[in-house]
């Protein structure tokens, strides 16, 4: 099968387009015919090696996070779907899912919403079960909530705001010039533009600074954030686990890092939010599985105005 294979890990120039064998699905695993397949921001950093205390050392690898296509196989014991099913899946560190084939641990993988295309499927188990964990499982959002999302064009926050306003939240979205009109289109109600005005600085209050893009840390945010505020972001690092021990403890305002793990029940609710029309996956670019070089580049540019797909013939 064709496949986005690294030999080693490194710049873009180490990326190759291989032929590798189908894998077998095990007992527990079912074999994807992948469709499509979401491009992350994990992926370049894996491919990097900023992530091999996870990936380990073992080459070739795969690269590919999440994807969306038929069920192909099953392993024994599997029973959740029969073969041809539409699914979205998330191999998570076990990675693969830039291929034509995957195999996923069956807890990982979800029917597919009916009204949306592979690629956009493909998109939302890493960005959008990510903005739902922080708001609501680490935010606790509320009708009336004051959410400022910093990075609300990227493919988390492009999540973050349609999820905050479904939740009833006033959210105020933070992007660059360029993304205004597209913030505004998902549903936010004030815009602000980080090249023209720090939040930071404002004097405003928000009851959730959910920083989609973590450039900016708990510090900087504490005198934007209401008394009992809470800060989160996507970058679990020394700073903000220290930050997070310390403000666990103490009354008052609080910082708290998350970290995706797809959940039945939440993919469950992304899926009837997306089928209810109420929540789209925004693409930015679907490129074929060949120029994989060319989406890990777009990613890594760190300007993405949402979502960057593969799409896999
Ligand atoms: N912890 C987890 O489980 C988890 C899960 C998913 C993602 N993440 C991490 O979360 C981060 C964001 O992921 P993503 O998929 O949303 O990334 P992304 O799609 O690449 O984000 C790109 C967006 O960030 C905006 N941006 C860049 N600099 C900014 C700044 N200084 N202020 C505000 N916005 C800025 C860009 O807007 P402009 O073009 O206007 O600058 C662009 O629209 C990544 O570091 C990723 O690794 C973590």
């Amino acid at each position: 099968m064709k496949a986005v294979v690294i030999n080693s890990y490194g710049g873009n120039d180490v990326v190759e387009i291989g032929d590798m064998p189908v894998p077998s699905p095990r007992a527990g695993e079912i074999l994807v015919r992948v469709r499509a397949a979401g491009v992350n921001p994990v992926d370049w950093k894996i491919r990097k090696g900023e992530l091999r205390i996870l990936t380990r050392m073992k080459f070739p690898k795969i690269l590919g996070y999440e994807c969306a296509g038929e069920v192909a196989d099953t392993g024994g014991r599997v029973t959740k779907f029969l073969k041809g099913a539409h699914v979205m899946a998330s191999t998570g560190f076990r990675l693969g899912a830039f291929a034509e084939y995957v195999c996923v641990p069956d807890i990982s993988v979800f029917q597919k919403p009916v009204n949306i295309s592979f690629e956009e499927a493909a998109s939302v188990s890493v960005a959008g079960i990510t903005a739902y964990k922080a708001l609501r499982k680490k935010g606790n959002i509320s009708p009336g909530s004051k959410v400022l999302i910093n990075g609300a064009s990227g493919g988390v926050g492009t999540f973050a705001v349609q999820i905050a306003k479904i939740f009833g939240a006033e959210v105020t979205a933070v992007c660059g010039p360029a993304n205004i009109d597209l913030v505004k289109n998902i549903g936010a109600d004030h815009v602000i533009d980080y090249t023209l005005e720090d939040f930071t600085k404002s004097g405003a209050q928000y009851d959730i600074i959910f920083d989609a893009v973590s450039k900016r840390c708990f510090c900087e945010c504490r005198k934007a954030l209401a008394p009992r505020g809470v800060y989160i972001n996507t970058l679990p690092g020394f700073s903000i686990l220290m930050h997070q021990l310390m403000t666990s403890v103490l009354p008052g305002k609080k910082a708290v890092s998350v970290m995706m793990f797809p959940k039945e029940e939440d993919m469950k609710w992304l899926k009837s939010q997306i089928e209810q029309g109420r929540l789209k996956v925004v693409m930015d670019r679907v490129f074929p599985l060949e120029q994989a070089k060319e989406a890990l580049a777009l990613s890594e540019s760190g300007h993405a105005k949402g979502k960057i797909a593969l799409k896999i013939a």
